[in-house]
């Protein structure tokens, strides 16, 4: 793909699609990351002279204008990012986006309004797509994060406009070709998270990909079922026993190790600070719940972190999101930081639930990469190609 370098924006408005779907409680932005991770690849093409126009979408409107869902209570945050005012148009496409846009100067940038108040944008329709590649000169996409989107912004204007990838996709693509697609071995892989049914088509590409698959979570304890082991009131996905027992078949036969918990931590419910023991994993009580993984897990998941070069991580191995049973997770988490830090792992996690597990865990900042994509990451490692990254591959070879 090109990147901004290989643009000609000089004086020109570039459509520059970002993520703006950020979280917001009471009119206010709570987690800004995504909104700090696209300010330079606005000052890059600023420093070549162009304008940008952001695109992005806001939440699921379904083709309708929401007003709750207006891009318009973005517009402070990204100002307080970047350091400079940011106009807003009302309108993506129409009158007043092509004022808006018309009206600009060098140094400017201009934020369209969400794109999903219009059906063309996830028909990816082409009259839609032409009406806002008729707004600029050129196209910048950096929203990894809606690359397995196939609509108008994300796929379609990459494919009418000279087009590029910015900064954070770079970045993006390229920790994520070195965790997955070209990586330097061995690689261990932790999938956690409640259901296996969901998590299927990665698991299946994963054990073709890796050396060592620890897993973690609810999954965990559905692979357990799978060997004949009684789980009590935990959560598992009985009915997919038989599917377990394939990919582990199929890894043995690959030659991946696939890691299951060896103790777990139990409780009677799941509530904060409820009385716990920790069993062997196959000791659960039949009126108790596993809940994490046991301290003899995490010494073994440090140890095999620690005979491998790339990490990537996507799901908690716990439920993280109560006291204590975030213990595995912040533990293995603190693991992987520290081989990071001396610079034994590439770690490369991504995932809602998975960066919100490793800010808990205080590690963040440690990882050698972590992505700003929730459902793109998950497509990702499921070996898909995503959309809107096979568009700006496609626009290089024009
Ligand atoms: C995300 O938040 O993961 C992306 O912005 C994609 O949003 P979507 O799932 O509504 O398409």
């Amino acid at each position: 793909f090109n990147t901004i370098d290989d643009l000609e924006i000089d004086g020109k408005v570039v459509l520059t699609r970002v993520d703006l779907n950020v979280p917001v409680e009471n009119g206010r932005v709570a987690d800004a990351t995504r909104i700090e991770k696209i300010v330079p690849t606005i000052k890059a093409i600023q420093a070549k002279g162009g304008i940008p126009v952001l695109l992005a979408h806001f939440d699921r409107p379904k083709g309708k204008r929401v007003d709750a869902m207006s891009l318009r209570q973005i517009v402070p945050a990204l100002e307080q990012a970047l350091g400079q005012p940011v106009g807003f148009a009302s309108e993506a496409v129409g009158g007043d986006a092509k004022r808006a846009v018309a009206a600009l100067k060098a140094g400017d940038v201009l934020m369209l309004e969400n794109t999903r108040f219009y059906p063309g944008e996830e028909e990816n329709d082409p009259t839609f797509t032409a009406s806002l590649a008729a707004l600029g000169q050129a196209y910048v996409n950096d929203a990894f994060s809606a690359a397995h989107r196939a609509h108008a912004s994300t796929e379609g204007l990459g494919r009418l406009m000279p087009a590029a990838a910015g900064k954070l996709m770079e970045a993006e693509l390229n920790a994520l070709d070195g965790a997955l697609g070209n990586p330097q071995r061995p690689v261990v892989a932790v999938v956690g998270g409640a259901k296996v049914s969901t998590k299927l088509d990665l698991l299946s590409n994963l054990i073709e990909k890796v050396d060592h698959l620890v897993i973690g979570g609810g999954m965990a304890n559905t692979f357990l079922v799978a060997q004949g082991v009684e789980v009590g009131k935990s959560l598992a996905e009985r009915d997919m026993a038989d599917t377990a027992r394939e990919i582990i078949a199929k890894a043995q036969a690959g030659g991946c190790t696939i890691h299951l918990p060896v103790d777990v931590v139990v409780a009677g419910e799941f509530a904060a600070n409820a009385p716990s023991q920790v069993v062997a994993a196959d000791a659960c009580p039949p009126d108790a719940m596993i809940l994490d993984a046991g301290p003899q897990t995490v010494a073994h998941i440090r140890a095999v972190f620690a005979e491998c070069k790339t990490l990537i991580w996507n799901g908690p191995l716990g439920a993280f999101e109560i006291e204590p049973f975030d213990a595995a997770t912040n533990a293995a988490a603190q693991a992987a930081a520290e081989l990071t830090r001396t610079g034994q792992l590439v770690s490369v996690a991504g995932g809602g639930d998975t960066v919100a597990a490793l800010n808990r865990a205080g590690v963040a900042g440690d990882f050698t990469f972590i992505s700003t994509a929730g459902g793109a990451f998950l497509e990702w490692m499921e070996g898909k190609d995503l959309p809107g990254v096979a568009a700006l591959i496609a626009a290089k070879r024009k």
